[in-house]
């Protein structure tokens, strides 16, 4: 049997590929901080669903919690990274930009090291994080959030290099990038080509198993990566 972990599975992505992964015969391992909705997606198939409860942001209990779930799980194929904040924050108000720093970027560092030393120590496993389009460029509305997709881009780039380090070849990283997802996450007035749910979860969970090393959700947000990596800083100030 194969088994997974999923950070950040109390609601939105990781909560809908949690469900695919049950239906699809893996144990799955899930935390989020709250804890009524982790037992709620448990008692849909108690069988086949661990719990913890986990803040990203506290270094220590992730540690522990991440030891606690591979013991009782014994081996992990696939560990799933969805945990992530954002705000709107013209106004660069700290403790909006701090929160979404140590949630996504040292909360995240932390569970894709812990996930990479695991699977080297296996010598085989999956690491598939969600990152963003928001990672190619920046942005004035959001700029943590737009900065921590940029920093775990590069650093999901940087493991995806260090796999080549691992006899065998059999660890795999997906970087997984979304446009516009319908969650409580999608932030900001111009929102367009917003996929619904279940359509980019089932983009998502087709490029996890075709182990892809990168691909954006939907299929459509390839244009506007391809447009955004080549506009030039005077033209994204025009229209941002
Ligand atoms: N929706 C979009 O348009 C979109 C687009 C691009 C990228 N993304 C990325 O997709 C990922 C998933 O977001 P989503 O759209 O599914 O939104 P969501 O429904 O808000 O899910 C976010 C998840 O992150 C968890 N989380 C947040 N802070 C946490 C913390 N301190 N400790 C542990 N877990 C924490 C939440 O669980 P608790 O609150 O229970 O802790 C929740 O399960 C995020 O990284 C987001 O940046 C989303």
């Amino acid at each position: 049997m194969s088994n997974a972990i999923v950070f950040g599975a109390t609601s939105g992505i990781g909560k809908k590929l949690t469900e695919m992964l049950v239906l699809d015969g893996h144990k799955v391992a899930i935390t989020g901080r709250r804890m009524d909705l982790l037992r709620e997606l448990k008692s849909s198939n108690s069988e086949k669903i661990i719990v913890r409860q986990n803040d990203v942001q506290n270094v220590k209990q992730t540690e522990l919690v991440f030891k606690e779930i591979v013991s009782e799980l014994g081996k992990v194929d696939i560990i799933i990274h969805s945990s992530g904040i954002g705000y709107e924050n013209l106004d660069l108000d700290w403790n909006k930009e701090w929160d979404t720093i140590k949630t996504n970027v040292i909360g995240a560092t932390q569970i894709y090291d812990l996930a990479f030393q695991l699977f080297k120590k296996q010598g085989f496993g999956h690491l598939v994080a969600i990152s963003s389009i928001a990672s190619l460029r920046g942005n004035r509305e959001s700029p943590a959030y737009f900065a921590s997709k940029a920093y775990q881009v590069n650093y999901l780039e940087s493991l995806y290099f260090k796999a080549k380090e691992i006899k065998g070849r059999k660890v795999f990283v997906t970087d997984i990038r979304p446009g516009y997802v319908d969650t409580k996450m999608a932030l900001g007035d111009g929102i367009f080509w917003m996929a619904s749910l279940d359509k980019a979860s089932k983009q998502i969970y087709s490029a996890i198993k075709r182990k892809k090393r990168r691909v954006y959700i939907s299929k459509r947000w390839n244009l506007i990566a391809w447009v955004l990596k080549i506009v030039p800083s005077w033209l994204m100030k025009k229209v941002m």
